[in-house]
């Protein structure tokens, strides 16, 4: 099994989009993304990289096909302390694809490019309790969780976040 990040591009976003599902909206999204949209997205991580600030993600492919998205943000100051400066993660993974260790070798991915580029030293997730699967991600990529904070989800609902931290 190959998998590999790579910049998303303007003809990705149909399958990017297509490969969205209510799991994505309710943990990740908070609605549907559009072509254009989407490819507005795209362009600000391409902006992003080119600049090396802000949010900068990827497209995720198994073997040659589009299978999710990662990216890394070291803006996100959601439930920190002082002091603490880490990169969060954020990710989603197409429906098809789920249940093989897409997520586990993306967030991998993500974390060596992080360091390569000298983007921070420490990653986060911030994940809701009850997203099982992305706890799971969290655990098997050796991250520690930290602690609960009150947020808003994607929808603006009033939630908490788990925060978890790991060293790269
Ligand atoms: C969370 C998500 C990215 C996981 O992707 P994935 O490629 O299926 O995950 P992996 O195959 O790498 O699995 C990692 C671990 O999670 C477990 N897992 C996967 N889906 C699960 C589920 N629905 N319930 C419980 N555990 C689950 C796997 O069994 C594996 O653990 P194990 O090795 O101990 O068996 C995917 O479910 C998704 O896109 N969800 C919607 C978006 C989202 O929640 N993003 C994260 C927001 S914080």
């Amino acid at each position: 099994m190959a998998i590999e990040l790579r910049p998303l591009r303007h003809e990705d976003a149909a399958a990017q989009c297509a490969g969205e599902d209510e799991q994505t909206v309710r943990w990740l999204t908070g609605g549907y993304g559009t072509l254009a949209g989407t490819r507005a997205h795209f362009d600000r991580l391409a902006a992003n990289a080119e600049a090396g600030r802000g949010k900068r993600g990827f497209g995720v492919w198994w073997d040659d096909r589009l299978a999710g998205y990662v990216d890394c943000d070291p803006d996100n100051r959601d439930g920190l302390q002082p002091g603490e400066a880490p990169v969060n993660l954020s990710y989603c993974v197409h429906p098809w694809a789920r249940g093989h260790g897409v997520a586990v070798a993306a967030v991998g991915l993500i974390c060596s490019y992080i360091t390569d580029n000298a983007i921070g030293e420490t990653a986060a997730i911030r994940v809701e309790p009850a997203n099982t699967a992305s706890v799971r991600v969290a655990e098997r990529c050796g991250f520690r969780r930290c602690r609960r904070y009150p947020a808003r989800d994607p929808a603006g609902n009033p939630i908490s976040y788990d925060l978890y931290l790991h060293d790269l």
